[in-house]
């Protein structure tokens, strides 16, 4: 298509480089045009997720954990150190925690999702806005979830803490006040992948599940896929959106609109 957002020459970070939709966002970006610094916990993941980026792609690849601070700083620098400059900072990793209702969850599992799924974004943010602030340019997607949106049985952790990250988007887009830097969220649904079966199975004992049950409440009546994910992340990520910031955005086949 020739009149796909396009974004030759950008520097995008990614983290949770080496899952489902870390790297099928990567490599559309990348395809779009956009040179790559992906970073995940997983090395032997990692390495195999940039060896799939489209053949013309400047990548580098970083093993480090969004949790500790030293990795996170290390990333930013490491990035700058190729790049000079962050154009877009997809902020993603996460972690769905064990699968049990609050009454049978462990405090160490719920201090665990906290410290990925929340001191992690905030943690990347934190290092990556300096550089942005200073270009007067950039956009910062974090990954949220439907489960930041509604409620959800089982998954209380993983829930609050996406919750936390569309609040750490809001008030990080007003920190950016009067400048050219947007930050915003996406709230995937149901996509076909691991994390997906691991909540599904873990909700009903270990055993599978019919498809049925599981798109029933989905108006699109079907799972989405993280390619339907990854050009919501290139929009944002590009100056069409120019005027979007401190938004939430549904990705869900239209689960929440019931
Ligand atoms: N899959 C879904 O249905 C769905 C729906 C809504 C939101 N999400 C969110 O989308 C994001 C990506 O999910 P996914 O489906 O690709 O999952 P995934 O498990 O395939 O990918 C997550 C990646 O994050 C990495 N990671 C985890 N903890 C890390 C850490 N401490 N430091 C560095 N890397 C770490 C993992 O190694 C993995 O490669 C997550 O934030 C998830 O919560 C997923």
């Amino acid at each position: 298509m020739t009149d796909s957002i396009r974004l030759d020459g950008r520097i995008a970070l990614v983290t949770g480089a080496a899952g489902v939709i870390g790297t099928e966002t990567m490599r559309l970006l990348a395809a779009r045009g956009a040179c790559i610094v992906a970073v995940d916990r997983d090395a032997e993941q990692l390495k195999l997720a940039v060896k799939g980026l489209p053949a013309h792609a400047e990548a580098l690849a970083i093993v480090a954990d969004v949790t500790r601070e030293d990795d996170v700083a290390g990333y930013v620098a490491h990035a700058l150190g190729k790049f000079s400059r962050i154009d877009i900072f997809f902020n993603n990793a996460g972690i769905e925690g064990e699968i049990a209702p609050i009454v049978r969850a462990s405090v160490e599992n719920f201090r665990r999702v906290l410290e990925v799924n929340v001191v992690g974004v905030f943690l990347g943010m934190k290092h990556v806005l300096p550089t942005m602030l200073k270009q007067n340019s950039g956009s910062i997607i974090n990954t949220a979830s439907i489960a930041g949106v509604i409620g959800s049985a089982d998954i209380a952790a993983y829930s609050a803490s996406k919750h936390a990250v569309i609040g750490l988007t809001k008030s990080a887009a007003q920190e950016c006040t009067g400048t050219n830097v947007r930050v915003n969220c996406i709230c995937p649904g149901m996509i076909d992948s691991r994390m997906l079966s691991a909540i599904v199975v873990g909700r009903n004992n270990g055993a599978p599940v019919p498809p049925e049950k599981v798109y029933d409440r989905i108006p699109a009546r079907r799972l989405g896929l993280a390619a339907e994910v990854a050009p919501i992340v290139a929009f944002l990520a590009s100056d069409d959106a120019s005027y979007v910031s401190g938004s939430a955005y549904t990705v869900d086949g239209g689960r929440t609109a019931s």
